[in-house]
């Protein structure tokens, strides 16, 4: 295999080839092709550094309020000297930050820039309590931080009680940024030149009083310690004096490179045949975090990963470094695409947060063992019992600050609130963008759209957007087209928007390094490409072969990049085309880890090291920027992103890459979006189908009944499959149409969800702890979850099962969708499931909206009637909300062009009464109420703009169902229905 490097050198296409062989076909994730963590030395230095006591000291005399604002406070290391500032501040929303820095670092350190959106007011602080020079407490509101002078340690207390200690393990460690040491030159040369011992040796002494030989120099001055004790004897032969050198020299040597500052990865480190320069030398740091008094922790994504993190010791830590993982594997601590550096802590009474603001490589180890539990509930002393759980986290990251945001929720709301109220909330999706979706590597031409997009009109199966991959452009050059398979691309986007559909088209981040592609040649023109260590254009492989990246971390390029997105730059296009950024970790086929090298160099002669984990938020934020700027900001934008970091909701979807054709697959989608709702991303799905391989039709079926209820629903499958549109498999079409149809029923919900996540941080899908805080028994749980807070899902993942178990928490009791039959709560049932089957209950005391009548694409349902079905609670009650706008349009946030109402049933009326005002008009009509657990009315009235009519109902005595006929009032308009 030793030609292959060389000849690959001569011949680029066999590189990429052997590359594409290794990476992108294989038929397990190669593990060799990443990173364990004793493979990054950063790693391996911080995940060995425990020591018995930390010798991080704080200096309480130091410690100064500015403004009643801010606590800044020295910190020392105490067996190197090094000084530390550490700053506290008390944040809107129970947020509390925490920041240490060097005090005089040798050069600045990189602190993660465009995350944090809101001007971060602080809340008013006091010092209280300053035990001499041993401890010190802060107090803001409800909120109060103990800082213990030796050894540094800082505990969080909410409401009284300790949630959060920051170095009470001893992990806390900051690698201060320092010159190199240099490489003693050759002790020979040194004799030389200074004369000493050398002189001896040449013969230059004199003899004492005492009689023993003094070493001079040419002048006749003494040489300090060269005394030679018997010339004659000590006379050395020249093999003699060789092997002397050698060792004095192997002495320097080991000594130089023992020394603390030049340990083996400090200042270079390799991995496969990739050699990282580090010109900065080591600069990681390191802290423990304990969450006291949890034994759950969630988030952190994107792992293929259970959703409570499980304990990392003895066995790899949780890794956060963005990578084009082929074939990746579950049940895996291994990094993925994205990354969100953030962790929610949940009990019965509680839910708390934190967000380590880092964007390099970052490793955590998580020890919930029972080891480790109950130190700091004895510390403490604030809990009755000696058993408090907590789980310690130790966060590493390879460079930066230390910047963590703690949470002090306390409900899970509060706690989603809080973290994207820091980093922006989730974006508003247009409507279609939650229906259906059509992809496939690759539709193949303007023929094959044709047929695919009637295919769906005539199988009667709903769908809003078909998915254009790499194939459809000339050579892998972004913006362009294949004109031979797509000779009218605008032709082709108008025919499917005629039937209310759109079209997406992917543009990765790599650029073909080509002359003559436009693209390129503007950007280097501009100089706007990343550098790699030398300082010129960097280049790697990916599609197009030998290709450079923009540097999206300069705000010149994304601005430059989104007029790419104009009609008149990006030919072939129109307003109904939208956007996958694919690749974007970013992917680098012969890269380090199949990724930038990290010594490259971005904006700000910051080097790719320190920002990897947001170049692909810095593209999905470029191309939203630019969907938006071809509207003259009229428009949302919709870009689907495969890598992301803390902040990345603000600029679109997700979903979850290259997962595979298996049950495996389609089990962990669900742990792995909850993961990523929770890290704010609300919009989010994973491939319908599986990418990799082939899906049987179980399988295929399951997999649709699944991705119906989790937020971004496509189906998308690689290059080398079978085709898979759902009427090429007869047999099971009509479950895949139905699930896709009941998809579109509840696009009303949907909405109002993402209306809650732009307005709240509330992910659409959500764990059922989130609704049912207390509830124990749901805190691992993972094969079910709620749509919004009204409807528990539990889908069939595993093949050829007739009955699933499904826990229904709560004590109100739950509604079966399919039969509205009533169940009660809190108990496990076992429920049958034939392939027609998808187990859904919708909460008692909730309302949720529906179109009842599915066309064939949701924008032709804008103004359709709605059903309201009510699903009343042991009081008789009930409540939902319904958000309404024009779909597409910014309108909703510059114009207040939207409805968002509360409805109510209570005292046996249902209402609908305002809960923001909006200027928005609807056509949409109020055409039936269904009312599960109702009793029999003698009559039923409508009631609107003073008006009181009686209407037609129908009543189940068996089912208690109460269907009341056509209240025909308008979906924006006050009214209320009266039942008695
Ligand atoms: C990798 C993506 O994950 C996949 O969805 C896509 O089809 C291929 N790149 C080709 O663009």
């Amino acid at each position: 295999m030793k030609a292959a490097p060389v000849l690959s050198r001569y011949f680029p296409l066999l590189n990429f080839i052997i590359l594409m062989i290794s990476s992108h076909q294989a038929v397990a994730v190669d593990q060799s092709n990443f990173k364990k963590c004793h493979q990054s030395a950063f790693c391996e230095r911080q995940r060995n550094y425990k020591p018995e006591r930390s010798p991080y000291v704080a200096d309480l005399s130091t410690l100064s309020v500015t403004d009643d604002k801010e606590i800044s406070l020295g910190i020392t290391n105490k067996d190197n000297s090094k000084n530390f500032v550490m700053q506290l501040f008390f944040l809107q929303d129970n947020t509390i930050r925490l920041k240490v820095n060097e005090a005089n670092p040798l050069k600045p350190r990189f602190e993660v820039p465009d995350t944090i959106v809101k001007e971060l007011h602080s809340a008013r602080l006091s010092v209280q309590d300053q035990k001499e020079n041993n401890t010190a407490t802060v107090v803001a509101d409800s909120r109060k931080v103990l800082i213990n002078a030796d050894p540094f340690r800082v505990d969080i207390f909410s409401e009284d009680e300790p949630v959060f200690s920051i170095n009470s393990r001893h992990m806390f460690h900051i690698e201060h940024l320092r010159e190199r040491p240099t490489k003693p030159e050759a002790k020979t040369e040194e004799k030389k030149e200074s004369g000493g011992i050398g002189a001896a040796i040449t013969g230059l002494f004199r003899w004492t009083e005492d009689g023993k030989k003094e070493a001079i120099d040419e002048e006749g001055n003494v040489i300090e310690g060269g005394v030679v004790e018997d010339a004659e004897e000590k006379e050395e032969s020249d093999e003699e004096r060789e092997k002397r050198e050698a060792e004095e020299e192997n002495e320097d040597d080991n000594a130089h490179e023992n020394h603390p500052d030049n340990q083996e990865g400090m200042w270079e480190e390799s991995f496969k045949s990739h050699r990282d320069s580090k010109p900065r030398g080591p600069e990681s740091i390191g802290a423990d975090v304990s969450f006291v008094n949890f034994a759950n922790v969630y988030g952190i994504p994107q792992h293929a990963d259970h959703f409570s993190l499980g304990s990392t010791i003895g066995t790899e830590p949780y890794r956060l470094y963005n990578l084009d993982v082929f074939e990746y594997e579950l049940d895996s601590k291994m990094s993925l695409y994205g990354s969100i550096p953030f962790m929610i802590g949940h009990n019965a009474k509680k839910t708390v947060g934190m967000l380590w603001l880092n964007a390099a490589e970052t490793w955590i180890d998580v020890d919930s063992s029972k080891d480790s539990r109950g130190v700091l509930g004895t510390m403490f002393g604030y809990f009755a019992s000696q058993d408090v759980p907590e789980v310690n986290v130790h966060w590493m990251s390879e460079s930066g600050v230390i910047d963590m945001f703690f949470f002090l929720g306390p409900t899970p709301q509060d706690v989603m609130y809080q973290y994207t109220t820091l980093t922006g909330m989730p974006y508003m999706p247009p409507h279609w963008s939650i229906a259906y979706h059509q992809s496939r590597w690759n539709y193949n031409d303007e023929e094959d759209v044709k047929t695919v997009d009637s295919g769906f009109d005539q199988h009667d199966i709903p769908y809003d957007c078909l998915w254009l991959d790499i194939e459809h452009t000339d050579g892998k050059r972004y913006f362009t087209w294949d004109r031979k398979k797509f000779p009218n691309p605008e032709e082709m986007q108008k025919n499917v928007a005629s039937k209310g559909r759109k079209m997406v088209t992917i543009i990765d981040p790599h650029i073909k390094v080509d002359n003559g592609y436009h693209i390129y040649s503007q950007a280097k023109e501009k100089d706007f490409f990343v550098k790699n260590s030398g300082r010129s254009e960097f280049q790697g492989w990916c599609w197009p072969g030998n290709s450079a990246y923009l540097d999206f971390t300069r705000a010149d390029v994304r601005e430059w990049w989104a007029t790419q997105f104009k009609p008149e730059a990006y030919g072939g296009s129109t307003e109904h085309l939208f956007t996958w950024n694919d690749m974007n970790e970013p992917s680098v086929f012969n890269g380090p880890e199949i990724s930038m090298h990290k010594d490259n160099i971005h904006a700000g002669d910051w080097e790719h090291r320190h920002l990897h984990n947001m170049y692909g938020f810095y593209f999905q934020r470029a191309t939203a920027e630019g969907l938006l700027a071809r509207s003259e900001g009229k428009e949302r934008p919709f870009v689907l992103t495969r890598s992301f970091f803390a902040g990345s909701q603000k600029y679109g979807a997700m979903w979850t890459g290259d997962n595979i054709a298996e049950w495996g697959h389609l089990r962990y989608s669900i742990p792995m979006l909850l993961s990523i709702g929770l890290g704010g991303i609300s919009h989010c799905g994973a491939d319908i189908g599986g990418f990799l391989r082939n899906p049987d039709e179980e399988l295929l079926t399951r997999w649709y009944q699944a991705a119906a209820y989790q937020p971004f629903m496509r189906a998308h499958a690689h290059i080398d499959t079978a085709r898979r549109e759902p009427w090429l498999f007869e047999d099971s079409m009509p479950n895949i149409r139905n699930s896709v149809r009941r998809r579109y029923e509840l696009l009303p919900y949907w909405y109002t969800l993402f209306y809650q996540s732009h307005h709240e941080g509330l992910p659409a899908m959500r764990p059922l702890w989130f609704e049912f805080p207390g509830a124990t028994e749901t805190f691992g749980a993972e094969d079910s979850f709620m749509v919004g807070n009204a409807l528990l899902v539990r889908p069939v993942v595993n093949a050829g099962v007739n009955s699933v178990s499904v826990y229904l928490p709560g004590d109100q009791g739950w509604y079966d969708v399919d039969t509205s039959v009533k169940l009660p709560s809190p108990q496990t049932i076992s429920v049958s499931t034939p392939i027609t089957k998808i187990p859904v209950y919708q909460r008692a005391g909730t309302i949720i909206p529906r179109k009842m009548r599915v066309r064939r694409s949701s924008t032709l349902m804008l103004n359709d009637p709605m059903t309201l079905f009510v699903a009343l609670d042991d009081k008789g009650t009930a409540e939902g909300e319904v958000y309404i706008d024009d779909g597409h349009s910014t309108d909703f946030e510059t114009d207040q062009q939207f409805i968002y109402r509360k409805l109510k049933f209570e005292k046996n009326t249902l209402s609908s009464s305002v809960i923001t005002p909006g200027k928005y008009d609807t056509e949409s009509w109020l055409e039936r109420v269904v009312v599960m657990g109702a009793r029999k009315p003698s009559k039923v009235e409508i009631e609107t703009a003073g008006q009181t009519s009686q209407i037609g109902f129908k009543y189940d005595p068996n089912k208690q169902l109460l269907t009341i006929r056509k209240p025909g009032v308008n979906m924006g308009k006050d009214w209320r229905i009266v039942i008695s």
